[in-house]
């Protein structure tokens, strides 16, 4: 199986990045964190860029 992101919800500090540059795997839940929604909706590539963009770096992958 694919390795999936999965983000730190206690270290997300809202900005935000992860969804504009990745909408089709991120977006922001009701408090404003960061969320994974669709795992698979990008590839991996696209993905990466959004694990190292966050500012905090609480994006992982979990093979
Ligand atoms: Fe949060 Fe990092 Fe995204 S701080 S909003 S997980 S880029």
């Amino acid at each position: 199986m694919a390795k999936i992101p999965y983000v730190e919800q206690d270290a997300c500090i809202s900005c935000g990045l992860c969804a504009d540059t990745v909408p089709e795997v991120f977006r922001m839940n009701d408090d404003n964190l960061a969320e994974v929604y669709d795992p698979t909706g990008a590839p991996e590539e696209k993905i990466q860029e959004a694990v190292d963009g966050c500012p905090v770096s609480c994006i992982y992958w979990r093979e």
